[in-house]
C-alpha cells in the first residue's frame, strides 16, 4: 500500500528530450525517451499528488491516469510550461533532457545540399536554463527544485558543481550506459542534496529511483 504522502500537494514534472528545430524536417535532439520523467509522474500520483507533466517529444507513452500532461517541444516552450505550473507547484522535478543550445536561424523551407559546396555552419545560441532559473527565483518558499544530471565522466565530482551552479536542492546523478538512464526501464542513480547528503539508488526500475527521490522530496516538504 503506497502511503499517500503527497495528497494535497501540487507537483510538477519535465520528460523526455527538447527539439530545436533546424527546417521543417530537421532537428538537433536527444536520446531522452521520457520514461524516467513518466516513472516520476505515475508515482506521484500514486502518493496522492496533483500531478503537472510537461513531456517533451514522448510519443508513444501512454498519459499516466490522472496526471495533466502539457506536450511540449524546444526548450523555449518547455520552460513556458514549467513556469507556469510552478507558480503553485510544491515541488519541481526536471527529469527532461533540455537542449542547451538551440540553432540560431531556423529556414522556412527544407534545407538543400548545394553541388560541389560544403555545408553551412550551424551557428547555435544559449537556451534559457530553466532549472537555474526556478531554482534562483522560487515562485513559494519552501518549494522543493530537484534536478538531474546524466553524466560520462566523474561523475560525482561533475554532479556535485552541477548542484552547486544550478542551485536546486537535490541533483539525481545518474551515469549514461549501456542498460540504464536513456531509453531502458531501469537506472541507477545516486541522489546529491544541497546539504550535503549522498543516496545511492541501486540498479532497478525507474520508479524505484522515483519512489526515492519523493520520500526525499516528501521530507523536505515536512
Ligand atoms: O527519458 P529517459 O529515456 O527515461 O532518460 C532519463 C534521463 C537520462 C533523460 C534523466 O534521467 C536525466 O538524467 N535527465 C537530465 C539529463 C541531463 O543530462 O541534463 P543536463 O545535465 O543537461 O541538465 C541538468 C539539469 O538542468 C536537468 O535537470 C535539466 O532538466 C536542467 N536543464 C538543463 C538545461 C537547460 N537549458 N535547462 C534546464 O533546466
Amino acid at each position: 500500500v503506497t502511503e499517500p504522502d503527497l495528497r494535497g500537494r501540487h507537483v510538477v514534472v519535465s520528460a523526455g528530450g527538447t527539439r530545436e528545430p533546424l527546417d521543417p524536417v530537421r532537428f538537433l535532439g536527444n536520446r531522452s525517451s521520457g520514461k524516467q520523467g513518466y516513472a516520476l509522474a505515475r508515482t506521484a500520483a500514486a502518493r496522492g499528488a496533483r500531478v503537472t507533466l510537461v513531456a517533451a517529444n514522448t510519443t508513444g507513452l501512454p498519459d499516466p491516469a490522472g496526471v495533466d500532461v502539457v506536450p511540449v517541444g524546444t526548450a523555449v516552450q518547455l520552460r513556458e510550461a514549467v513556469l507556469k505550473a510552478a507558480a503553485d507547484a510544491d515541488a519541481v522535478v526536471m527529469a527532461a533532457a533540455v537542449a542547451d543550445f538551440r540553432s540560431a536561424t531556423y529556414a522556412a523551407g527544407k534545407i538543400k545540399k548545394k553541388d560541389g559546396q560544403d555545408p553551412d555552419p550551424i551557428v547555435l545560441v544559449r537556451n534559457p536554463d530553466i532549472l537555474a532559473e526556478i531554482s534562483a527565483d522560487r515562485a513559494r518558499p519552501g518549494q522543493v527544485i530537484v534536478g538531474f544530471a546524466a553524466e560520462t565522466d566523474d561523475v560525482l565530482a561533475n554532479g556535485r558543481r552541477k548542484l552547486e551552479r544550478k542551485g536546486c536542492d537535490l541533483l539525481v546523478v545518474n551515469e549514461v550506459g549501456e542498460r540504464k538512464t536513456f531509453g531502458s526501464e531501469e537506472n541507477e542513480a545516486v541522489v546529491l542534496g544541497a546539504d550535503g547528503t549522498e543516496i545511492p539508488v541501486p540498479y532497478g526500475p525507474k520508479e524505484a529511483l522515483a519512489e526515492t527521490v519523493w520520500d526525499l522530496v516528501s521530507e523536505r516538504l515536512r
